[in-house]
C-alpha cells in the first residue's frame, strides 16, 4: 500500500526519494509525488497519476533541487487514484507539504470545521484534512511545526504516518506514527525516512522505527528528537539491520515472484538454520522455550492471520492440535477484531503475518494483549509492527518477500509452526519420540525434497499452456491439504485474475461438483496420506461428470496417475509437512498462467503488498 521516503541532509534528495519510491512500488500503488525545498526555502511538489517513471516523467525539466524532501506512492482509500488526490498535499496557504499513509476516520468532522474556518479543499482526500488541521493549529496557536504536528494528531482517529515539510523551515522533517509503519534512517548529519527500512538499505542500516504516538523532528542539524502526544520525550533507540542489497533484486529472473518461489530450498534452510540440529533432530525455538510455562498451561491456541497467511495458519492448527492437543482456532483478523471474542488469559493468541504490518492483524494482537492472552508472533520483516507488538515470537527469515503473491513466505509460516508444535509437542509429551524425530528429520530434509519439485516447472509451465484461457478453476484438498487447495487457488486468481475456489474434497457433492462440466478444470492434490484413497474416489466422480483433472500426486503414484488428465508428481515426506511441497507446483502454475496472460505478475491490479489499511 502507500509508501513513504524522505530526505534532508547534504546531498540532492530527489535521487535518494525516487530510488526508494522504486523500491516501494512492489507493494501496489496508484500514483506518486514528491515535494522538494530548495535552499531559497521555495516549497515545490509535483505529482501524478500512475507509476513512479511517470512522475520521473513528469518531473523533466523542472525545478527538482533541494536537500530536504519528502516522497509518496499512493494506493486509493478516499477519492479515485488521480492526479489532485496524489500526494503531497499542499496546505491551503501552500506553505505545508504533507504525506499520508493509513486512513483519518474522523476526517469528516475536521474538514466541516475547518470549512466553517474559511478552509477549501482541492483534493477527496482525508490528507489534505489533515495537512489543514496542522496549518490551522500552526497559525492559531503561533507555534512550531512540530507543535502543531503533535496538537493535530491529538484530534485524529484513524491510523497514520505522516511526513510533513515547511516553506521557510529548510532543515527539517516532522514525522509521526499511529497503527502504519514509519521507520528513520540515521547518517551522517543526514536522515532518511520511510514506510520500509528495505527502501533506504543503500544508505545505511541503522535505524529508529518509530512507537505508535510518537513524533519525530527530523532536523539535519540536531540529533533526532522525538516526543510522545502527550508531549514528554521519548527515548530514540537505534537498530541496526542486516539486509543485502542483492535480496532486493531480481537477480536474473523475469519476476520476483519466479525468484522468490525458487528461493525455497534455500530460504527454508534459513528458517531452520540453527534450530534443529542435524545430528539429533532437537528442536530449538527459543521464543517457545523462554514462554514455555505459557505454552504448558494454554487451554487454547488461537491464531490470527489474513489471506495466505490465513492458509498458512490452517495447517499450523491441524499440526499443533495433533501434536500438541491444545485446541487452536484460526480467525481470520479481520473477523476477530470486530466480533468481541472471547478471549482468557490461559489463552496464547498467535498472529502469523509476512509483512507484521497488516492492519486487521495488528488490531487483533492489540485486542488480545488488552484482554490479558499471551501473544506471539510469527512475521517475517524483522522489526515490523506485530513484530514489535507482541510479546514474543519467532521470525520466518525467509528474506524480504517483494512479489505480491506470498510464496516463500508461505513455506516459512508452514515450517515455523511445525517446529513450534514439536517444541510444545515434546514438552507437554502428547508427541511420541519417534513421532517427533520423523517430523524434525522430515523438516531437515524439506530443501533437498523443494528442489526436486522445482524441477517440474517446465512441466507446469507447459501444462498452464493448456489451461490459460480457463475461466474458471476448482482445487481440491482434504486433511493438511484442503489448505494448501485453498492457497492454490487463492494463487491464480490473484495474479491471473481467473476465478478459482478451494474447496475440501469430500465437500464436492454438497453443493460444488454442479458446476463440474468440461469447461471447469479441477486441481486435486491426491499424495499419499489418510485420506487418499476417498480423494481418488472424488477425483472419479468428477471424471464421471465431464471434469478435466490435474492431479497433484506422490511420485510414482500409478493409480491417482491413472484418474487424471494430466499428473504432476511431487516427492513424499511425512504427511503434515505435505503442503509445503505440494503448494509449489501450485504456486507455479499460477505463476505460468499469469505470465501467458500477459498479467503484471509482481504487482497485480487492485492489490497491495502490505495490507496497511483495513
Ligand atoms: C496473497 C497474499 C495476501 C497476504 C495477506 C496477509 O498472496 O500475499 O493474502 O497473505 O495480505 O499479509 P501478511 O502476511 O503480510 O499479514
Amino acid at each position: 500500500m502507500c509508501g513513504i521516503v524522505g530526505y534532508v541532509g547534504h546531498s540532492q534528495a530527489l535521487p535518494v526519494i525516487l530510488k526508494g519510491l522504486h523500491r516501494l512500488e512492489y507493494r501496489g500503488y496508484d500514483s506518486a509525488g514528491v515535494a522538494l525545498l530548495d535552499a531559497e526555502g521555495k516549497l515545490n511538489v509535483y505529482k501524478c497519476k500512475g507509476k513512479v517513471a511517470e512522475l520521473e516523467r513528469h518531473l523533466e525539466g523542472k525545478d527538482s533541487f533541494g536537500t530536504i524532501g519528502i516522497g509518496h506512492t499512493r494506493w486509493a482509500t478516499h477519492g479515485e487514484p488521480n492526479d489532485v488526490n496524489a500526494h503531497p498535499h499542499f496546505s491551503e496557504s501552500g506553505e505545508l507539504a504533507l504525506i499520508h499513509n493509513g486512513i483519518i476516520e474522523n476526517f469528516r468532522v475536521l474538514k466541516d470545521a475547518l470549512i466553517q474556518n474559511g478552509f477549501s479543499f482541492r483534493s477527496s482526500t482525508d490528507s489534505e484534512v489533515l495537512v489543514n488541521l496542522i496549518e490551522y493549529i500552526r497559525k492559531t496557536n503561533g507555534c512550531t511545526l512540530a507543535e502543531a504536528v503533535r496538537i493535530a494528531l491529538k484530534q485524529v482517529v484513524g491510523a497514520y504516518a505522516i511526513a510533513v515539510i515547511e516553506k521557510g523551515n529548510p532543515d527539517e522533517i516532522v514525522a509521526a506514527k499511529q497503527s502504519s509503519p514509519m521507520v528513520i534512517g540515521i547518517g551522517k548529519d543526514e536522515y532518511y525516512l520511510s514506510s520500509d527500512a528495505a527502501s533506504i538499505i543503500d544508505y545505511t542500516n541503522e535505524f529508529v522505527y518509530l512507537n505508535d504516538g510518537e513524533v519525530a523532528i527530523i532536523n539535519r542539524n540536531n540529533p533526532l528528537h522525538i516526543v510522545k502526544l502527550s508531549g514528554e520525550d521519548s527515548p530514540v533507540d537505534i537498530k541496526k539491520l542486516e539486509l543485502s542489497i542483492s535480496q532486493l533484486e531480481k537477480g536474473g529472473y523475469p519476476h520476483f515472484m519466479l525468484k522468490e518461489i525458487n528461493e525455497q530450498p534455500q530460504t527454508i534452510l534459513d528458517c531452520i538454520r540453527g534450530r534443529i540440529s542435524p545430528d539429533t533432530g532437537e528442536v530449538i525455538l527459543s521464543g517457545i522455550l523462554d514462554n514455555m510455562d505459557k505454552f504448558l498451561n494454554a487451554k487454547r491456541i488461537i491464531i490470527v492471520a489474513c489471506g495466505t497467511s490465513w492458509h498458512a495458519a490452517l495447517i499450523g492448527e491441524r499440526i499443533i492440535e495433533e501434536f500438541c492437543r491444545i485446541p487452536v482456532e484460526v480467525e481470520y483478523a479481520s473477523e476477530f477484531r470486530y466480533r468481541n471474542p472471547i478471549i482468557h488469559s490461559d489463552d496464547i493468541v498467535v498472529a502469523v503475518s509476512q509483512s507484521g504490518e497488516t492492519a486487521d492483524t495488528l488490531a487483533a494482537v492489540e485486542l488480545a494483549r488488552k484482554a490479558g492472552a499471551f501473544v506471539y508472533g510469527i512475521c517475517n520483516v524483522i522489526g515490523s509492527s506485530i513484530a514489535r507488538a507482541t510479546d514474543s515470537g519467532t521470525y520466518i527469515h525467509v528474506g524480504p518477500e517483494i512479489g505480491v503473491a506470498s510464496t516463500k513466505a508461505f513455506t516459512g509460516q508452514v515450517t515455523v509452526m511445525a517446529m513450534m508444535a514439536l517444541v510444545i509437542g515434546k514438552a507437554l509429551g502428547t508427541l511420541p519420540e519417534e513421532t517427533y524425530l520423523a517430523v524434525s528429520k522430515g523438516i531437515l530434509g524439506l530443501p533437498e525434497l523443494i528442489a526436486q519439485t522445482l524441477k517440474m516447472s517446465d512441466q507446469i509451465a507447459d501444462l498452464a499452456k493448456i489451461f490459460t484461457y480457463a475461466h474458471n478453476f476448482i482445487y481440491l484438498g482434504r486433511g493438511y491439504n484442503y489448505p494448501t487447495a485453498l492457497e492454490g487457488a487463492l494463487k491464480l486468481k490473484e495474479i491471473s485474475y481467473i476465478h478459482a475456489e478451494g474447496l475440501p474434497a469430500a465437500e464436492m457433492k454438497h453443493g460444488p461438483i454442479a458446476l463440474i462440466d468440461a469447461e471447469m478444470p479441477t486441481v486435486a492434490i491426491a499424495t499419499l496420506d489418510q485420506t487418499y484413497e476417498k480423494t481418488i474416489s472424488n477425483i472419479e466422480e468428477i471424471k464421471a461428470r465431464g471434469g478435466k483433472i490435474i492431479a497433484l500426486v506422490s511420485r510414482g503414484d500409478d493409480l491417482a496417475r491413472r484418474s487424471a488428465d494430466y499428473c504432476l508428481e511431487i516427492p513424499q515426506t511425512v504427511e503434515c509437512l505435505m503442503p509445503i511441497l505440494s503448494s509449489i507446483p501450485l504456486q507455479l502454475l499460477a505463476y505460468y498462467i499469469a505470465v501467458y496472460k500477459g498479467r503484471n505478475v509482481d504487482q497485480p491490479r487492485n492489490l497491495a503488498k502490505s495490507v496497511t489499511v483495513e
